[in-house]
């Protein structure tokens, strides 16, 4: 998410801002908001921070232009989580007195409670962010007597969440120190000098020997040394340095060959945090929704595929339809239509796609409805026009096509879903646990898929190299799935697909089925499982080559099909609901590796932007 860096050196004629400042262009790629970088120099921290692009701020406030003599820097992208990206919530964060900075990635999930408690001992608080509570409880601790090393590790105790933090202070001005638990951060080391950072890319260009971190470790860095401890004993551990040989397009894509590859492997992580997301932040949006007469979901490509799962989830649990409505259809449809004491649902990754935009805009001028955003992008225009706003935690999205964001929004959904369902009373309570169980699942089965089905798919791919025209087919929930993976393949691997109905294709499309034409059904075993079948059976009939999405015990789609991809989950309802967030992941590495296969990038497809700004 946050990009980080510091350096402590004792090399001779460098300055230590440009150093940073150079760090943190290099992590540019994982998008941010804002950034900052601090020295420690003389018994006083030298800082400069603001929000926008590191080029602007730079521009404005010299970035590299450090008093001469510093030899320690901290260094900070920020991707806003907590407080909107203003000057003030970006890093450093520091304590009361000003002796103590911090720059920190992830999220701490306690830090209300401990803000309270630090305000009652007379903290002064600046900014809206959790990142500041960890300056304050330090300086908290130390203020009982303990050193910098001691007081941190005593901090990090207190906090729940993940964080990777640097820690500097002007009393201590012969080291830097860090902390990771659950976010990344590596260790860099060179004659006279050492790097941190949150990944590889950062100091690849300063040195190319690094340690990993691993959760609740410390590392205490020195100019061309470190040592580091384990959090919880205060043990020292000993780790081996590792010779990166990557070039610095692999490492900003984490040794991948493309983001979108990356991407999907980083889903299982992206659905943890995104599970993590505030109770509170779920019980309003299922509030709004329970009382409101008329509730309508809205959005664009990727995100309106999510509604779709989503409304489907949404209605089983309510009784009531939703109507899911293209953005750029919304207005037009609902002219003189949209009644009072409604609800909309608007989703949007970027949070900026014009239609998206436009449409609850005129909502809520058209009459009394309450708007309630899905987005990945915090503080996001689309933010502005609601009453509510979730954030999804699938963190920096770099390849054009939604991958990572898609699972983190239906999952958004389901909680929704399942939220109503306790509200309403409409399951009992051993029911609601076994679906949040499944939910609690879905990262695992994805990791599990990712680690070993990755021959197949590429199998697959080798023997449709040459098919143009697929139909990617389903009923029910799984038409969501069908839509949305054959979104993938069209706009990556430049391939026509028909995302459509399974039952509703031999009105017209099977006319166009001939010798050997691709058709991937999605298959989990729920309640349209054995119509589906009937249509699988139309399709085989005329020659298609069928190739199905199926669950691990699978029999009777298997006997039908002439390739099958298994996602290992078990075979009820609980988990038929979410394939949704199951099933995608096997469709979007099968359109990656198309892309791939035919020659094309499947990070930059041709005419499509990240963010559709434009009617
Ligand atoms: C497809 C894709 C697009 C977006 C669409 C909406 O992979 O990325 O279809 O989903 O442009 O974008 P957001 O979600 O930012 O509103």
């Amino acid at each position: 998410m946050c990009g980080i860096f510091g350096v402590i050196t004792n090399q001779e004629d460098i300055s230590i801002g440009k150093i940073a400042l150079e760090a943190i262009k290099r992590l540019e790629y994982r998008g941010y908001d804002s950034c900052g970088i601090v020295t420690n120099y003389n018994g006083e921290l030298f800082i400069k921070k603001d929000s926008g692009k590191i080029d602007e701020i730079h521009k404005r406030l010299k970035l590299d232009d450090f008093p001469e003599g510093s030899k320690i820097a901290l260094a900070h992208t920020r991707w806003a989580t907590h407080g909107a990206p203003t000057k003030i919530n970006s890093h450093p964060h520091l304590d009361c007195s000003n002796k103590i900075a911090v720059v920190h990635n992830g999220i701490i999930e306690n830090f209300m409670e401990l803000r309270n408690e630090l305000r009652a001992k007379g903290h002064i608080f600046q900014s809206e962010t959790d990142t500041e509570i960890i300056p304050h409880l330090i300086e908290e601790f130390m203020s009982t007597g303990l050193d910098l090393k001691t007081a941190i590790l005593e901090s990090v105790r207190k906090c729940t969440g993940a964080y990777g933090i640097v820690v500097c202070h002007t009393d201590y001005p012969d080291c830097i120190i860090v902390v990771r638990k659950e976010s990344p951060l590596v260790v860099g080391i060179d004659n006279g000098a050492t790097y941190c950072a949150s990944d590889i890319p950062a100091f690849l260009p300063l040195t190319r020997q690094c340690y990993i971190l691993d959760d609740d470790e410390m590392a205490i860095l020195r100019p061309g040394g470190a040592k580091f401890f384990d959090v919880k004993t205060n043990d020292e551990v000993s780790k081996n340095l590792i010779q990166i040989d990557w070039n610095i397009d692999a490492a900003e894509k984490g040794g991948y060959p493309h983001f979108m590859l990356k991407e999907i492997h980083e889903e299982p992580d992206a659905l943890r945090r995104t599970l993590k997301v505030p109770e509170e932040d779920i019980k309003a949006f299922a509030e709004a929704i329970l009382s409101a007469d008329n509730i309508y979901i809205t959005a664009a490509g990727t995100s309106f595929y999510a509604s779709l799962a989503g409304k489907f989830i949404i209605t089983k649990f309510l009784g009531k339809y939703l109507q899911a409505i293209e953005c750029s259809e919304f207005k037009t449809q609902l002219s003189n239509a949209l009644p009072d004491n409604s609800a909309i649902i608007a989703i949007s990754q970027s949070g900026e796609t014009v239609d998206t935009i436009e449409a609850i805009r005129w909502a809520k001028n058209a009459a009394n409805v309450k708007i309630l955003s899905i987005t990945n992008i915090v503080g996001s225009s689309m933010t502005r026009y609601s009453d509510h706003v979730i954030v999804t935690r699938a963190g920096p999205e770099i390849g054009v096509a939604a991958t990572k964001t898609y699972v983190t929004q239906v999952l958004i959904l389901a909680l929704i879903g399942l939220k109503i369902a306790t509200m309403k009373g409409v399951e009992s309570e051993d029911e609601i646990n076994e679906y949040c169980r499944a939910l609690r699942k879905t990262p695992d089965i994805i990791e599990n898929f990712l680690s070993k089905d990755i021959d197949l798919i590429q199998n697959i791919v080798k023997n449709l190299e040459k098919s143009h025209n697929f139909f990617f087919l389903a009923r029910g929930i799984s038409i969501a799935t069908a839509k949305e993976g054959g979104l993938k393949l069209k706009e990556i691997a430049c391939r026509f697909i028909e995302g459509y109905s399974a039952a509703h294709a031999k009105h017209g499309p099977i006319s166009l089925v001939r010798d050997g034409f691709p058709i991937i059904f999605i298959a989990p075993p729920d309640g349209t499982y054995e119509r589906l079948i009937g249509n699988v059976m139309e399709f085989k009939a005329r020659g298609g080559k069928i190739i199905s999405l199926v669950v691990e015990e699978d029999k009777k789609v298997t006997d039908l099909s002439d390739v099958t991809i298994r996602i290992d989950q078990p075979a009820n309802k609980y988990y038929n609901l979410l394939s949704p967030i199951t099933f995608i992941p096997a469709l979007q590495l099968l359109a990656y590796y198309y892309s791939v296969a035919v020659g094309l990038d499947p990070d930059k497809p041709q005419n499509l932007a990240k963010t559709v700004t434009v009617h």
